[in-house]
């Protein structure tokens, strides 16, 4: 599929979703946000692809944000339906996934930027990288779930403080606070990203797959954990994946998964 705003190419069974506006520093417009729904559907339903990296193109910019210019006559109930529709289009899609998302993040990831890195499953940063939710300082909050993210990462009173701030943390602060699990120079960033896809492409898609829905089950409203655990758990039993991972480990070989 061709993408006006996106570059998507997969390699070593690795897609890798590029935002392509770099003069508008990769913001994200709606256009934009309907094309990261649709790449990365086709990603997760793609035999081929085993993980996804998502970043942004430039040396500046992952994502500086929401495009401002887009939402800005916007009345209430525009603005309550823009963060309804992108949360369930896009950020608790990607959250959501099967299929493991990494974000590498390669310069500014502001607002929604900032949202996008968090719904993926981890996120890495180039040494540059500058992240921040500044939405108060335009007078609106953070609406593509940054303010349950965030807390979620860093804890409550560092989310309290950064998004009352509309301040920026540089990537050493990010590692620190966990919003972040590993920090490289930019150079570096995607094949970074790309050795610990390969360390994930090693073991089940389906166990992996589970182990998504069961973690985050711990963010869920109204959902017990520990019962989702117990249920993805049990079903991995039905699993090719978990016969051949048991029939390999006691026959002293590598397992290949077959992913179902
Ligand atoms: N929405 C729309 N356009 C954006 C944008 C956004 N969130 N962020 C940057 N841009 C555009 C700028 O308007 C500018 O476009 P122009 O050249 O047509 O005028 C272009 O991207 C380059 O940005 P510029 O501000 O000139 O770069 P800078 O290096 O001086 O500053 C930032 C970089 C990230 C600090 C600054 O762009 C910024 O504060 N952006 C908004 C961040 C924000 O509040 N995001 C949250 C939105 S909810």
């Amino acid at each position: 599929m061709i993408f006006e705003n996106l570059l998507v190419k997969t390699t070593n069974n690795i897609t890798t979703i590029t935002i392509n506006r770099p003069t508008k520093l990769n913001a994200l417009n709606r256009a934009t946000i309907k094309e990261l729904r649709s790449a990365f559907e086709q990603a997760d339903t793609d035999k081929n692809t085993k993980v996804i990296l998502i970043t942004g193109s430039g040396e500046k910019a992952f994502v500086a944000g929401a495009d401002i210019q887009e939402f800005a006559n916007f009345s209430t109930e525009e603005g309550s339906k823009l963060a309804a529709e992108g949360q369930t289009l896009l950020f608790d899609f990607i959250a959501n996934l099967s299929t493991p998302v990494i974000a590498a993040v390669n310069g500014f990831a502001l607002g929604g930027g900032l949202e996008l890195a968090m719904a993926a499953h981890f996120r890495i940063a180039s040494d540059n990288a500058k992240m921040g939710l500044p939405e108060v300082s335009l007078g609106v909050i953070p609406g593509y779930g940054g303010t349950q993210r965030l807390p979620q990462l860093v804890g409550k009173g560092r989310a309290m403080e950064m998004i009352m701030t509309a301040g920026m943390i540089d990537a050493q602060k990010a590692l620190e606070y966990g919003l972040v699990n590993h920090v490289t120079s930019q150079e570096e960033l995607l094949s970074f990203a790309e050795t610990i896809a390969q360390k994930i492409m090693k073991n089940s898609p389906v166990a992996i797959a589970s182990a998504i829905k069961a973690i985050n089950a711990n963010f869920e409203d109204s959902v017990n954990g520990f019962h989702t655990e117990i249920k993805e758990f049990g079903s991995c039993f039905g699993t090719a994946d978990f016969k051949e991972g048991t029939s390999a480990f006691l026959e002293k070989r590598k397992a290949a998964f077959p992913g179902v």
